[in-house]
């Protein structure tokens, strides 16, 4: 069975889309902290207002309801199913929770994979981002292979692709600070947990693909 993948990595370097390449050829579940928080937003309700606040100005959404969340979301799985976990853990604490819960539901079989990018290359994807409302998915208008093939519309979907509110440059700045303030003790976590995993994430899509299914196959459990 593949292993489960936590991903790593600053904003806009890519876990979403490897995330859709292993959904699609490896049937992976898929946990994008990121999509639940716009999900409960866009459902206009009192507690989506207040993420939104949080989201648009590039903080952190606090580790208490954080953790809740993906609680949930886990003891939802099937456990002979594989999942990515994208967008967390996002601090030491969530870390260390997370390690909690996948000891309580038995769960193994877990590598974390960092996906490792520089800000200007980050940037680059992040100004350029448009995804689909529906079915989630990141094209982008900078990089050809990330072009959609008919203007601003999703290939699958075929509806008008958007662009989120905290993709702007001021924005992107404060969520790659708040990415670097906890980046280095998460992966000294993993680090040491035998579990982290290191790819290139500045290459092209397919290229950091392949590298991800091979570490992913390649890995001790
Ligand atoms: P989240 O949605 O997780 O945002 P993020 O971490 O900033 O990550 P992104 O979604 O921006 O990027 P991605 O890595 O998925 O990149 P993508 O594949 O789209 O979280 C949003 C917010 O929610 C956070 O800021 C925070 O406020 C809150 N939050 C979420 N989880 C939290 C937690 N655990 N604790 C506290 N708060 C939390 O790719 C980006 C672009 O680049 C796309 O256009 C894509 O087409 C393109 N691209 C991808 N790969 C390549 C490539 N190799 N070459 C060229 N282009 C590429």
């Amino acid at each position: 069975m593949m292993k489960n993948v936590i991903f790593i990595a600053p904003p806009s370097a890519g876990k979403g889309t490897v995330s859709g390449y292993l959904v699609k050829n490896y049937h992976y579940k898929h946990l994008s902290t990121g999509d639940l928080l716009r999900e409960e937003i866009a459902s206009g309700s009192r507690f989506g207002k207040e993420l939104d606040e949080i989201i648009s100005k590039g903080n952190l959404v606090s580790d208490e309801v954080m953790i809740e969340l993906v609680q949930s979301k886990l003891k939802s799985f099937n456990s002979h199913e594989p999942f990515i976990l994208d967008g967390f853990p996002r601090t030491l604490i969530q870390a260390k929770k997370l390690d909690e819960m996948l000891d309580s539901l038995g769960i193994t079989n877990t590598i974390a994979v960092y996906l490792e990018l520089d800000y200007e290359i980050a940037l680059q994807r992040v100004l350029g981002r448009v995804s689909c409302p529906k079915c989630k998915k990141s094209y982008n208008i900078y990089f050809d292979e990330a072009k959609p093939k008919n203007g601003n519309v999703c290939d699958d979907c075929h509806i008008e692709l958007v662009k989120r509110t905290d993709d702007n440059e001021e924005t992107f700045s404060t969520r790659f600070h708040s990415y670097l303030d906890n980046a280095s003790s998460i992966l000294d976590y993993y680090r040491n947990h035998n579990m982290l995993t290191v790819v290139d994430a500045s290459k092209n899509i397919d290229s950091v693909v392949n590298d991800v299914v091979d570490m992913i196959k390649e890995a001790k459990e």
